[in-house]
């Protein structure tokens, strides 16, 4: 297959976790003989810097025209005054508005290997599969803001389609699992969580009768996370509520650096980007987490490209080198860190050894 791909390295650990994405993606290129163009393009503080703007038209346009959009992070204390006109994070969430790109999909696996990583008793995680359906171009992240020198606003609005499409999402991919959604909200102070509510409900109800639909205070929902995450399948929320809860779901993880997101909208373009932010106290030093990026890498395969067996070999081969005890410094016991060039070249070894899924396909 020949595919285009649009590499946004982005700020701070950015350049370092994208390079070591691109390195696993060629190699899979070669074991499966395809064709991987990438283009390179600057967004965030990169941008800023070159062109004054976070998101500069070349750049959209090139995801627009590509087959899948690999992201490190945006932001940075260099761009962060608050006084600042332009910020990296404007030119992030432009891209996501830009694309249309209104479901992230956070999927949330804990690993044997590093469940001692996690501030959460292990007991407590074996078996943890999640996989939150966070709204992305929608709510108050995209509402009228108002600023004036004694107060300030952001406005949280949401329509009916907007909940209807990612609540449908949510519930197409609960199919797949174990049928069972949890749409978090905050109904009983907020009006746009009693309209999420009412709109998640009627979807359930009549368009997916064969799946299970609760419904969580957002709250109460950060207290269940971490009390009982085994009893989570599919959660679907606002994009607020989902930025918050998924960094607290990474704890289950062991580390925000573990988790990869698909961002999907009704096109073929996808985003794909790890959830972990530009890390500026560590950039440059070779010693980031590039399993997220990595990860999402292998959903970028499986949800744009529609390459599934490749996607599956990228997973297991970052499972295997954390069962090996390959682990950046957010993982490892204090003195056996191995860098990011080790763990992305043990990872690659991996993806040359013959794979479980692969064989299928040999
Ligand atoms: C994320 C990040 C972004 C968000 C920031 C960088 C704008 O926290 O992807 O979770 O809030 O969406
Ligand atoms: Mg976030």
């Amino acid at each position: 297959m020949r595919a285009d791909i649009v590499v946004l390295e982005g700020d701070g650990i950015g350049p370092e976790v994208t390079a070591a994405a691109v390195q696993v993606l060629q190699a899979v290129a070669t074991r499966y003989r395809h064709q991987f163009q990438l283009h390179r393009h600057l967004i965030g503080g990169a941008a800023i810097d070159a062109t004054g703007e976070p998101l500069p038209a070349a750049t959209l346009q090139a995801c627009q025209r590509a087959d899948a959009v690999l992201l490190g992070a945006v932001g940075g204390p260099k761009w962060s005054d608050p006084k600042a006109k332009v910020r990296p994070e404007q030119g992030l969430l432009a891209l996501r508005k830009g694309l249309g790109l209104y479901a992230n999909l956070r999927p949330v696996q804990p690993h044997a290997a590093t469940l001692g990583a996690s501030p959460i008793k292990p007991h407590l995680l074996a078996g943890v599969d999640l996989i939150v359906v966070r709204e992305l171009t929608g709510g108050i992240y995209f509402g009228d803001k108002q600023r004036s020198d004694t107060s300030a606003s952001d406005l949280c609005e949401y329509s009916v389609a907007e909940i209807e499409r990612v609540v449908r999402r949510a519930c197409e991919l609960a199919r797949g699992r174990r049928s069972h959604v949890v749409s978090v909200d905050k109904a009983n102070v907020l009006e746009t969580s009693r309209l999420w509510r009412e709109v998640a409900s009627r979807v359930a109800r009549e368009e997916f009768p064969d799946v299970t639909l609760e419904h969580q205070l957002v709250d109460s929902m950060a207290m269940h996370l971490i009390a009982k995450p085994r009893a989570f399948d599919v959660i679907v929320t606002e994009n607020m509520f989902g930025d918050i809860l998924t960094d607290e779901a990474s704890m289950l993880a062991g580390s925000l650096g573990l988790l990869p997101s698909a961002s999907l909208g009704e096109g073929k373009v996808g985003l794909y980007e790890p959830i972990h932010g530009s890390a500026p106290d560590i950039a440059g030093r070779g010693i980031a987490n590039p399993c997220g990026t990595i990860l999402s890498a292998a959903l970028l395969l499986r949800h744009s490209l529609g390459l599934e067996a490749e996607a599956a070999c990228i997973e297991q081969a970052v499972a295997a080198v954390l069962d090996a005890g390959v682990l950046t410094a957010d993982l490892a016991p204090a003195g056996e860190a191995a860098t990011t060039a080790e763990v992305t070249a043990a990872v690659q070894a991996q993806l040359d050894l013959p794979c479980h899924v692969a064989e299928l396909r040999d």
